[in-house]
């Protein structure tokens, strides 16, 4: 059975001057803390890269609060052995499971790390439509994508039916339900909510530097339309001589 192509969500870090909605990455992060990471890893995250004014932009004093609300494995100390202390903002975010193996007895299969999840994933449809797709390949396939699953728990009697899976049968349970995080800033305590949120914060955690990227992207093109006219130019002046 086929899955559907997820829908396209209107993305506020879309297009040439797309940005990131900070409180929406704010959000987002409370989403992943409070549901996600109790399952995956984000282990090329810093918890300090939560400062960044390009991303969730939280203060100093937050990034240490809430890095201490996660265990880090640390050690050996001077008796040789390894410990557990309070994560601190220079630590990345690790992994609920001591291994992948634990993590697959416990669950049926290993939760991926979530670092780059949000650029790991696109929409494949198999031949031959590989082919088309590799031209039409839009930089938001993976979150919409991720927006779709966590809203693709179509069977009420089936929690490991899911209409965008490949395959449909996944082993994440919904991890999400209407209520869970309890959102401060008024936005809905919905489920649509949450997955929109997470989503993003998602993206931003598997590109951290999307901003700089696109408004350099767009200087570069200014400059190469400036740097194409005169050439042309320079180059009428050469050859008028000619012809
Ligand atoms: C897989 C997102 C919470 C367990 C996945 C995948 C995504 C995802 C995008 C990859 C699906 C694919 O391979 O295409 C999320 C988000 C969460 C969340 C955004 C929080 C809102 C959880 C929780 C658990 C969990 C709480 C554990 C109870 C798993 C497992 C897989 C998985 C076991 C592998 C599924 C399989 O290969 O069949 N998750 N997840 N996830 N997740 Fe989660």
């Amino acid at each position: 059975e086929e899955n559907p192509a997820p829908a396209r969500q209107s993305w506020s870090f879309y297009g040439p001057f797309g940005k990131f909605d900070r409180a929406q990455l704010q959000r987002g992060y409370q989403v992943y803390h409070e549901v996600c990471s109790n399952c995956h890893s984000m282990k090329l995250v810093a918890f300090r890269d939560l400062a960044s004014s390009s991303g969730p932009a939280f203060s100093e004093d937050q990034v240490k609060a809430l890095a201490a609300t996660f265990k880090v494995k640390d050690g050996p100390n001077e008796a040789g052995d390894m410990f557990e202390r309070p994560g601190r903002p220079s630590d990345y975010f690790p992994s609920p499971f001591p291994n992948p193996q634990a993590a697959r007895a416990a669950l049926g299969a290993a939760p991926p790390d979530m670092s780059v999840l949000a650029k790991a994933r696109d929409i494949e449809r198999g031949f031959p439509l590989f082919i088309v797709d590799a031209f039409t390949q839009y930089q938001e396939e993976g979150v919409d994508y991720i927006y779709a699953l966590l809203n693709g728990y179509s069977k009420a009697d089936n929690p490991n039916y899911n209409e965008y899976f490949p395959g449909h049968r996944i082993a994440m349970p919904p991890p999400l339900s209407d209520g869970v995080v309890d959102y401060t800033d008024g936005s809905p305590k919905t489920v649509p909510q949450y997955a929109k949120d997470v989503s993003a914060f998602l993206m931003w955690a598997a590109e951290p530097k999307l901003e700089a990227r696109k408004s350099l992207g767009f200087a570069v093109i200014i400059y190469l339309v400036i740097f194409a006219s005169l050439l042309y130019l320079v180059k009428k002046r050469i050859w008028a001589k000619v012809g």
